[in-house]
């Protein structure tokens, strides 16, 4: 096998390493508990490696399902209650709420005001998306403001259109993500590169994460 970080790696506004290529082949090669946390979206019926994202990361692992495929027993449920549209129904099947599946580990829970923290979020998208399967910024930040720690670095080996990494620059937390597509993975990097000069802004502004009172 030829070695999957050869493909193409981007560091995207000096704070976030984005990775061209096929994520069950380029995890191997990460060291155990090198990232902090995994918030990831993978494809609704990829058969994700639940123990090689365990490996790798030290703390919480944050992963979108649906609920026939479910790819682990979690600690905790969230709810997403998607946006509108007519492509949520096909296949004989609506699908207008999206599973999260929450396994805790280590210290990172940062509780927000409780309103932030109903479990079910009706975030919306801003239209129109970069990716069809794309989660909302807002939601993202969100869950990285709960489940992670300020500089925390967070692994997202399904990235799409980057928009964990946009996420991790607006809270000030380091970002890894991996996406096999190359169309997707050259949205994703503009995408990061251009919320990267967040990260310094949310790294001293960082009080909102005990204020309570975000967003
Ligand atoms: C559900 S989408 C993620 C969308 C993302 N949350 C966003 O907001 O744009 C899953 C992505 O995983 C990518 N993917 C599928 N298999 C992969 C693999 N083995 N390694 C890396 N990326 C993969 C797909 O190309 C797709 O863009």
């Amino acid at each position: 096998m030829s070695d999957p970080w050869q493909k193409r790696v981007e560091l995207c506004g000096g704070r976030a390493v984005c990775l061209l290529g096929d994520c069950l082949e380029i995890l191997p090669t990460l060291k155990a508990g090198s990232v902090n946390a995994a918030v990831t979206d993978p494809p609704y019926d990829k058969a994700l490696d639940v123990g090689e994202l365990r490996r790798v990361t030290k703390g919480n692992i944050v992963v979108f399902c649906k609920p026939e495929n479910q790819f682990f027993v979690p600690d905790e449920y969230l709810f997403w209650v998607k946006t509108p549209s007519t492509k949520n129904y096909r296949s004989k099947c609506g699908r207008f709420v999206e599973m999260v599946l929450v396994e805790r580990c280590g210290l990172a829970f940062n509780p927000l005001h409780w309103s932030q923290m109903t479990g079910v979020y009706d975030d919306r998208l801003v239209m129109p998306p970069a990716h069809p399967c794309e989660k909302p910024v807002s939601l993202m930040e969100r869950l990285l403001r709960i489940y992670t720690k300020l500089v925390d670095c967070v692994l997202d080996p399904f990235m799409g259109s980057g928009t964990t990494g946009i996420a991790a620059m607006k809270t000030g937390r380091r970002f890894i993500g991996m996406e096999i597509g190359e169309g997707y993975f050259n949205i994703a990097c503009q995408r990061i590169a251009d919320a990267a000069p967040l990260f310094t802004q949310a790294k001293e502004g960082a009080g909102a994460e005990t204020r309570r009172d975000f967003p």
